[in-house]
C-alpha cells in the first residue's frame, strides 16, 4: 500500500506517479514537514519499480505558493537547528533529489507558482503549464531575494533580461507568458492540462527507460562542459549504456528498424 503522509500525496497509476503538494488550504505552500515529507518520498519513489514516470503537482488550485512564510521563514528564525534541517531538507528534494532522479519527471503547474516553487519548475525534465496557472517570483514584494537557489534557477533557465524584469518588479505573468519566456515548455486550458500530461508521460513510458535516465544525465551533464570534454564523455556514456541495458535497447531498435521493418525510429519508439 502506499504511504500516507501529513503534507503530500502519492498516486500510482500503470507506471506513473503523480507526487502531489497537499496543503490546498495552504496553496501548497512548502512547510518544514512538506520538504522532509518530499525529501523521504523521493527517495523512496527513486527505488520504485512501479513508478516509471514522475509527475508533481499541487492539490486544488495552486501547485505551490513557494516557502511557508510563517512555518518556513517565521517559525525557524530564532532556532537555527530547525532552520538548518528545513533549508537542507527544501534545497535536497527541490534540486538534487529531483535533478538526479532515475526516471523522468514533469512538473504539471495546474495554478499558483510562487518564489520557491520556481526551484522544482526549474528542475524536472519537463514541465506544462495551465495558461490560466499564475506565477511570480514575489519574493521582492514580501523584502527578501529569490533565496534558496532560485537565482541561480532563474539565471541559468531564463533569458537575462526575463530573468532580472521578474525577479526585480515581482510582477505576476500566467502560463501562456511561462511557455514564451521557456521557463515551461508550453502550456495548456487548464481544462486539457491533466489529459496533455497524460499524454507526454505516456510517451515517456513506451520509450526504454535505461536509454530514458542515460539520455537525461547526457544532455544535463554536458552542459557545463567543452566540446572536446563532451565528445569524450558521450562516448564513454554510450558505451557503458549499451555494456549495462539488460533490454539491448540498441540492439533491439536496430534490429526492428533494418529487419523487421516494423517502425520508424523517426516517428516512434521501438519495442522494448
Ligand atoms: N506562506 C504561508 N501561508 C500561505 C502562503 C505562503 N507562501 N501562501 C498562502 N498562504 C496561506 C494564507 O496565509 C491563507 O491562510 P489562512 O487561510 O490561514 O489565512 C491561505 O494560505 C490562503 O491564502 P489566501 O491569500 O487567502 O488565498 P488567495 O487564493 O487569495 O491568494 C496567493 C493566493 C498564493 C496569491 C496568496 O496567498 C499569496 O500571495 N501567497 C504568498 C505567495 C508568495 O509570495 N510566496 C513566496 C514565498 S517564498
Amino acid at each position: 500500500m502506499t504511504k500516507q503522509f501529513e503534507c503530500i500525496k502519492i498516486e500510482k497509476d500503470a507506471g506513473i506517479t503523480w507526487l502531489i503538494l497537499n496543503r490546498p488550504e495552504k496553496r501548497n505552500a512548502m512547510s518544514p514537514t512538506l520538504h522532509f515529507e518530499m525529501n523521504e518520498a523521493l527517495g523512496e519513489l527513486a527505488l520504485d519499480e512501479e513508478t516509471k514516470v514522475l509527475i508533481i503537482t499541487g492539490a486544488g488550485e495552486a501547485f505551490s505558493a513557494g516557502q511557508d512564510i510563517k512555518l518556513y521563514f517565521r517559525e525557524t528564525e530564532n532556532d537555527p537547528v530547525k532552520k538548518a534541517a528545513a533549508q537542507q531538507a527544501s534545497n535536497n528534494w527541490r534540486w538534487h533529489k529531483l535533478v538526479h532522479f532515475p526516471k523522468p519527471t514533469i512538473a504539471m503547474i495546474n495554478g499558483y507558482c510562487f518564489g520557491g516553487a520556481f526551484t522544482q519548475v526549474c528542475a524536472v525534465d519537463i514541465a506544462i503549464a495551465a495558461d490560466e496557472a499564475t506565477f511570480g517570483l514575489s519574493e521582492v514584494n514580501w523584502g527578501v531575494i529569490p533565496g534558496g537557489i532560485v537565482s541561480w534557477n532563474i539565471a541559468e533557465l531564463l533569458n537575462h533580461r526575463d530573468a532580472m524584469f521578474y525577479a526585480m518588479t515581482g510582477l505576476p505573468f500566467d502560463g501562456k507568458k511561462a511557455a514564451e519566456i521557456k521557463l515551461v515548455n508550453y502550456s495548456v486550458p487548464l481544462a486539457q492540462l491533466r489529459e496533455e500530461t497524460m499524454k507526454i508521460a505516456k510517451v515517456l513510458l513506451d520509450k526504454n527507460p535505461a536509454v530514458l535516465r542515460a539520455t537525461k544525465e547526457a544532455v544535463r551533464t554536458v552542459r557545463g562542459m567543452t566540446h572536446d570534454q563532451a565528445q569524450q564523455y558521450l562516448a564513454a556514456k554510450l558505451t557503458a549504456l549499451t555494456a549495462t541495458d539488460k533490454d539491448k535497447g540498441m540492439q533491439k531498435g536496430m534490429n526492428q528498424f533494418l529487419d523487421d521493418k516494423s517502425y520508424r525510429p523517426g516517428f516512434g519508439a521501438f519495442k522494448n
